[in-house]
């Protein structure tokens, strides 16, 4: 039987979803959801389908069974420049910044809804001028201030220290004023400073934003999630809150070995 736990009224939710790419079965009917004003974490040794969640969640991926729900709506064939609209946001894992673009264009990026995915030629011809792009550009430069990049405004990705790139990123994904933040190893690459800036950070976007967390850093994803939900092997074997997966003796099992897990 898979792992379930009800939830009341989870603002996003998967549903049985099975992924298979391959011929390899990456998720094996999975039910997670992301209850409202909630961060919710999303752990697992690697390989493990955290990703893939995202993905499927995000509409990058069809599922092969299964579904995802938003605000108790079926989520079908979501364009990923719809995204924006619908006020979902996500980070990569890595940095994900486009290289060519200032640190400016790429936060102005994060809020605009013509952007489809992969087309950075339709986004760099885009008149930055009108009345919608000065605003978007004005809100870009109120998250860099909050994310302390507003200086870095002008400088390309590769000129910055990684974990200013990761501030870049995040500062992208919140111009758009999203409810619900995916972030798929926010922390991956900073020091423990950074991580614990990135800690206040994101625990003061709820009640009114919802997060999803994928990461590796379980002091990070212990002291911020209210609730945990971990996938081994494609198939969720636990869900709750950070005191009942933290003992929980199937997941000391999955962890068992793993280099990255603190
Ligand atoms: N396009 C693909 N074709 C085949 N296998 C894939 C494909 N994409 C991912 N996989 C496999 O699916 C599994 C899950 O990958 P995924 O990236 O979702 O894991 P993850 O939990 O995010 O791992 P990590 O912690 O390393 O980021 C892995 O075994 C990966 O090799
Ligand atoms: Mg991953």
């Amino acid at each position: 039987m898979p792992y379930v736990l009800p939830l009341t009224h989870p603002v996003l939710e998967t549903v049985g979803v099975t992924v298979r790419l391959s011929g390899l079965t990456i998720l094996d009917d999975v039910s997670i959801g992301v209850p409202r004003g909630s961060v919710t974490g999303l752990i697992g040794p690697n390989g493990a389908g955290k990703t893939t969640v995202f993905n499927v969640m995000t509409g990058f991926l069809a599922p092969d069974e299964g579904m995802v729900r938003y605000e108790g709506r079926r989520l079908k064939h979501v364009r990923t420049h719809r995204l924006t609209s619908m006020g979902i946001a996500r980070t990569l894992q890595g940095v994900g910044l486009f290289p060519a673009l200032t640190v400016e264009e790429n936060v102005m990026l994060g809020g605009s809804s013509h952007v489809r995915s992969g087309i950075v030629a339709d986004a760099l011809a885009m008149p930055w001028a009108d009345a919608g792009q000065r605003r978007l550009r004005e809100r870009a430069r109120e998250v860099m201030e909050e994310f302390g990049v507003l200086e870095d405004a002008q400088r390309r990705p590769s000129e910055l220290p990684y974990p200013v790139q990761k501030r870049v990123a995040l500062a992208r994904a919140l111009v758009s004023d999203p409810k619900v933040i995916l972030l798929d190893e926010p922390a991956g690459g900073i020091d423990s400073g950074d991580m614990a800036d990135l800690a206040r950070i994101i625990s003061s976007w709820v009640p009114q934003r919802t997060v999803l967390l994928v990461e590796h850093h379980m002091e990070l994803v212990m002291n911020v999630c209210d609730l945990i939900w971990v996938l081994d092997a494609g198939k969720v074997i636990a869900g709750g809150s950070p005191e009942l997966v933290r003992n929980d003796p199937a997941v000391i099992a999955a962890y068992l070995g793993e280099e990255d897990a603190h």
